[in-house]
């Protein structure tokens, strides 16, 4: 079953929604179930002149735990540097959810590759440098997507196009 706290995220999820003019967004799908997430942020620079994650918010097509982490990776991310951002992991968000169902752990990772993904774009829009293993991740992500794409044309599109407007 699920955790108190995992149903609290569901019931009120936190930084949802949009952010108008985006330093960068992540778009992601599940290949286990064909769900989408897009994550958007705004980067600023903290005390020490480090880029950090000024504002985030997400919109999700998906379950219970697909909402409840994105939810939860955003008030992990906020305020983070981009590197500590981009460390955040499944096992975080499933830890600082109580836990997650072992059939659920799946829709976790729409949160994490969609940090990332935001995180890439906001790179490759400013020219910043990207990592070998940034860039590693972002073609796999990116090769995942077209195979969704593919594997639930329909489903996929809908989602995207609502999400769009
Ligand atoms: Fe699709 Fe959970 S079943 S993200």
């Amino acid at each position: 079953m699920y955790t108190q706290k995992v149903l609290k995220h569901f019931q009120n999820p936190q930084n949802m929604g949009k952010i108008k003019n985006p330093d960068g967004v992540g778009k992601v799908g599940n290949i286990v179930c064909g769900d989408v997430m897009h994550l958007y942020i705004k980067v600023g620079k903290n005390k020490q002149g480090q880029e950090i994650i000024a504002d985030i918010k997400f919109q999700t097509f998906g379950c219970v735990a697909a909402i409840a982490t994105s939810s939860t990776i955003t008030q992990l991310a906020k305020g983070k540097t981009l590197t500590q951002a981009l460390n955040l992991n499944k096992n975080q968000i499933v830890k600082n959810l109580g836990d997650l169902p072992p059939v659920k752990i799946h829709c976790s990772l729409l949160a994490t590759d969609a940090l990332t993904e935001a995180i890439y774009d906001y790179f490759r829009r400013y020219k910043k440098p990207v990592s070998p293993e940034l860039e590693e991740k972002h073609q796999r992500l990116e090769k995942e997507r077209q195979l969704i794409k593919e594997k639930y044309k329909d489903w996929v599109q809908a989602e995207e196009t609502a999400l769009e407007k």
